[in-house]
């Protein structure tokens, strides 16, 4: 019988341990409200990430003028296409690059991205940051939540895909 006690004090004490270590682990592991602040770099290469789309000519839900008219072949790309949504978002660092080439020329017109920075950044259009990236110098030439006045995030709150018209998975 006293042993019994034993065993159970014992069982009562390891079992206390595990807990207030699983407990420390919790708070140590705890993700932070992460936000991703996009450099040039986090762009670079993004012709090698996975294309998700190439579109050529009118689409209905451009409007006439906005990035790509009839004349415009877009080209989509994104560094992962099998991410996950998360609570029916991208995570935090989903990056979304698209060019613009003209068809009569074939040249570039111009390069735009979506980076869903998160924490408290765009709180009105779920944290997306928009961009412009100038392609020849490498570098990013507008960046901001209400880019073209609001027009990215307007448009763009139309789309099936937490802000994405081609990033669409399950
Ligand atoms: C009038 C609507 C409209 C506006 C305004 C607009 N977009 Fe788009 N955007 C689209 C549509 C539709 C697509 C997908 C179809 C396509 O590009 O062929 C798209 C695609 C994109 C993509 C590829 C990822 C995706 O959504 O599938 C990026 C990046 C992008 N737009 C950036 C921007 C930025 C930056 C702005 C503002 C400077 C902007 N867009 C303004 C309609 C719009």
């Amino acid at each position: 019988m006293k042993n019994l006690f034993r065993l159970f004090l014992l069982t009562l004490l390891s079992a206390s341990f595990i807990v207030a270590c699983s407990d420390d682990e919790k708070t140590t592991t705890e993700p932070e409200v992460t936000e991703f602040v996009a450099t040039y770099s986090d762009f670079a290469g993004y012709r090698d990430w996975d294309k998700i789309a190439e579109n050529s000519g009118q689409d209905p839900a451009l409007g006439l003028d906005a990035h790509g008219n009839a004349m415009t072949k877009r080209v989509i790309y994104t560094k992962n296409k099998d991410v996950k949504m998360e609570n029916g978002e991208w995570p935090v660092g989903t990056i979304l690059v698209k060019d613009m080439f003209s068809l009569e020329t074939n040249e570039l017109t111009g390069v735009m991205a979506m980076v869903k920075r998160g924490a408290d950044f765009n709180p009105d259009h779920k944290g997306w940051e928009w961009f412009e990236l100038n392609d020849a110098d490498k570098s990013i030439t507008g960046r901001d939540a209400n880019l073209m006045d609001g027009m990215c995030n307007q448009c763009h709150g139309g789309a099936s895909s937490d802000y994405s018209f081609t990033l669409i998975n399950e």
